[in-house]
């Protein structure tokens, strides 16, 4: 198969940092997480991916997943019928990882993305695929004509990459028009934000993030009503999600958590409740 030359706009290339995380990981023994799509993925894009070999931070993008992954698995716990969508979704591969057969997902991104996603990724009566901005309100029609009942919007490293007034109107728009939904997203705070231009896998791209949140509460100052259901640090994760990885990750973990890192102290993940 010829490899595809992804041309992606700027933000758009942060995508192939978890991708290559996800495929590093599927080659080990022992993994955080199984991802062999993500493998074959990389294997067919023809983009040099070994700027982002070693990096301390592909782990840290690993265990986000993890706990993204396991918010999501919750939610449908709770009600396998609902709406899954997935903003900024990249070439993730969640719906792979934690489908339960009978959710409603979208999957929305940036018209490039959604281009090369259309290369490995097909929709089906229950998975579709969006091109636009998420701040672009016209995708919301297609999400409400479909979606009964609850959503999950799921916004994996994506939001930081925006300018503040456009997370006010994400909020804005998921608040108006899917009152009562949940939002799961990252944050970036002190430490972390400050030290991107010396972030190890930033700073081998060109993106950079934007928007600056030193607590997430500062969301429910934004639109009242809205609850943060929980917020963990990479250091702080749940514990029953902490005891499930392999042994070397809860002892890297615990070592990272004793050094207090500013820059791990930093980055938060967030479930928050919407009104
Ligand atoms: C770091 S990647 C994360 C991808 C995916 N969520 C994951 O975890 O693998 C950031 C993603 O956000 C997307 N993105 C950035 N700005 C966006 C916007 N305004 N609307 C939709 N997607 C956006 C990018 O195109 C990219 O796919």
């Amino acid at each position: 198969m010829d490899r595809n030359k992804p041309r992606l706009g700027t933000v758009q290339e942060t995508l192939l940092i978890p991708l290559y995380a996800r495929a590093v990981e599927n080659r080990k023994g022992d993994p955080l997480l199984r991802d062999a799509r993500a493998e074959e993925i990389v294997a067919s894009i023809d983009y040099d991916f070994g700027r982002f070999d070693g990096l301390p931070s592909l782990t840290g993008a690993l265990l986000r997943t993890r706990l993204f992954d396991q918010w999501v698995a919750d939610f449908l716990a709770a009600h396998p019928d609902a709406t899954v969508v997935e903003i900024g979704t990249g070439l993730n591969t969640r719906y792979e990882r934690v489908d339960n057969g009978r959710a409603r997902w979208f999957e929305l991104d940036l018209p490039d993305v959604i281009e090369l996603r259309g290369k490995f990724f097909t929709d089906t009566p229950r998975r579709t695929t969006l091109a636009a901005s998420v701040t672009d309100e016209r995708w919301t029609a297609e999400v409400a004509a479909h979606a009964e009942g609850p959503c999950l919007f799921v916004a994996e490293a994506v939001l930081p990459y925006l300018p503040e007034p456009d997370v006010r109107r994400v909020v804005d728009l998921l608040a108006d028009r899917f009152p009562g939904s949940l939002l799961a997203l990252d944050t970036a705070g002190p430490g972390f934000f400050d030290t991107q231009e010396t972030h190890d896998a930033l700073s081998k791209v060109d993106a950079r993030m934007q928007w600056y949140c030193p607590d997430p509460a500062q969301l429910a100052d934004w639109r009242p009503g809205t609850r943060v259901v929980a917020s963990h640090t990479l250091t702080s994760l749940p514990a029953p999600l902490l005891a499930q990885l392999p042994l070397p990750y809860q002892q890297m973990v615990a070592a990272i958590a004793a050094q207090r890192l500013p820059q791990a102290e930093g980055y938060r993940l967030n479930l928050l409740s919407l009104p």
